[in-house]
């Protein structure tokens, strides 16, 4: 038996501006997981998972494709991290076997809702590793996020891939989205072996850390939002407003650099003023793509925050899901949490997960 955990991912800053190539995002590991499990004692390859009512599909490999018996099946995700590793197993010509995977998430809520915390991302990157295991391949973490990104990408095709790097090395990154236009036209004309070694275009993960005097929060506000949606709406809109959207990503580099800067330096003040700015930039960029990326949930999350010391924002693509709060830890953080309740947000407990 074969077990791994991926943990899901919050946006601090950057979000949007980091779905063009080379603009950098600040995202955090959070210590809730997607955890697979391999089974290899089984002559039929199946998966299911507990999030879908223990759903269940099998699959076998014809002429290296995943065959599927259930076309409809809820495990889009798994299967392209299938696919993708055992392409890789056979590129190295190692045989593949069968086994049966079943994935448990606590990044859903009890209700099966999601929180918005990255669990395509987490489930992609468990699976990926889980199999790892099994055929006994020693990737090292950039690999595995290069792997983990074309399996995902295979699926979504939109996204920045952040929260896939974020589930591959935990902790706090800086992350620059590399040029998806070059991995598609790069994918299959090279082996995936050679494409692991190769340097991606300008991919890039930096380690953070944030000052030990400020405190973390995460508020959900209970609705769930379509990250995919979302990004189509602003990338069909961007062309129509050209300067403003330039503005927009030289704006948010500036935030993430500024952050960056307050995070390696302890400057308190530095941070705050940025992700303030970060907020008001999601803003702006929300009226002018018409995307409704801060609900008005999500405004009073924030607008509580504030009153406590906090600066609040939407993390992700916003449009509902969580917000996030950097604030002393010497402010009334039990009363934000109250106070948050009584509007019917719901304070998750979550801390950065370091790996
Ligand atoms: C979503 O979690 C963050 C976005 O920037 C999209 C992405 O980076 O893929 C909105």
């Amino acid at each position: 038996m074969i077990k791994t955990s991926t943990p899901g991912k919050l946006y601090l800053a950057g979000e949007y501006a980091v779905v063009e190539n080379g603009n950098p995002a600040i995202i955090a590991a959070v210590n809730r997981f997607v955890t697979v499990t391999i089974d290899e004692n089984t002559d039929r390859c199946s998966i299911t998972s507990k999030q879908y009512e223990n759903h269940l599909v099998h699959w076998e490999r014809i002429n290296s494709r995943m065959v599927v018996d259930d076309r409809d099946n809820p495990f889009q995700y798994i299967i392209a991290a299938i696919q993708v590793t055992e392409d890789y197993v056979q590129a190295l010509g190692k045989p593949t076997q069968k086994y049966h995977l079943s994935v448990n998430s606590d990044l859903d809520s009890g209700t099966g809702k999601k929180y918005g915390l990255g669990s395509s991302a987490a489930v992609t990157v468990a699976t990926i590793k889980a199999l790892c295991q099994l055929y006994h391949l020693n990737i090292s973490k950039v690999q595995l996020f290069k792997l983990a990104a074309i399996a995902h990408f295979s699926v979504q095709g939109n996204g920045s891939l952040g929260d896939v790097a974020s589930s591959v090395f935990g902790g706090l990154i800086t992350y620059c989205s590399f040029d998806r236009q070059w991995l598609s036209e790069f994918l299959h004309k090279i082996t995936l072996p050679e494409l692991l070694k190769l340097e991606w275009p300008r991919l890039e993960i930096t380690p953070l850390q944030i000052p030990p005097v400020l405190r973390f929060l995460v508020g959900w506000t209970g609705s769930p939002a379509s990250t995919s949606q979302l990004i189509d709406k602003v990338e069909l809109k961007k062309g129509k407003h050209g300067i403003h959207y330039e503005r927009f990503l030289h704006d948010s580099n500036k935030c993430v650099r500024e952050i960056t800067n307050g995070f390696r330096q302890n400057n308190i003040r530095l941070i705050m003023q940025n992700i303030k700015k970060n907020r008001e930039l999601l803003q702006s960029l929300s009226q002018m793509a018409g995307v409704p990326i801060e609900t008005p949930q999500l405004t009073r999350l924030i607008e509580i925050a504030e009153q406590f010391g906090g600066v609040a924002k939407t993390s992700g693509a916003g449009g509902g899901d969580c917000g996030i709060v950097l604030i002393k830890s010497d402010c009334d953080i039990a009363g934000l949490k109250a106070a948050w309740r009584d509007a019917g947000i719901e304070p998750l407990d979550l801390s950065i997960y370091n790996y």
